[in-house]
């Protein structure tokens, strides 16, 4: 599971949307698009009551939790506002052939 792993093209993940990559141990990972093309990827686990984050409304570089309204940078998954916890971040590359997703050894 370590280093970088092909998952699909930018054009697979709607814009504003994301898609879900099954990392075994690690759990769902969302990775999302921005309406300018951006991609990011966070587990897919509000930090509020561990709601899927991937059904979100993507604004800007943020996602909205379904559930409760929670926001959530896309960048660093820390909850913005008043609200505080953090959902874990992944490393994602936007490369000509398609993106890549960085997975931990071992799941750490
Ligand atoms: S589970 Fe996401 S805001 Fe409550």
């Amino acid at each position: 599971m370590n280093g970088w792993h092909y998952i699909g093209s930018l054009q697979d993940i709607p814009q504003q949307g994301s898609r879900i990559v099954e990392a075994g141990s690690l759990g769902n990972i969302a990775v999302f698009r921005t309406h300018g093309d951006q991609v990011f990827a966070l587990a897919d686990r509000c930090p509020h009551r561990h709601g899927p984050l991937s059904p979100g409304i993507v604004h800007g570089d943020k996602v909205t939790c379904p559930l409760h309204g929670w926001t959530i940078d896309l960048a660093t998954g820390a909850a913005l506002g008043a609200d505080h916890g953090c959902t874990r971040p992944f490393a994602i590359r936007n490369e000509a052939d398609g993106l890549y997703l960085q997975l931990p050894v071992n799941g750490d």
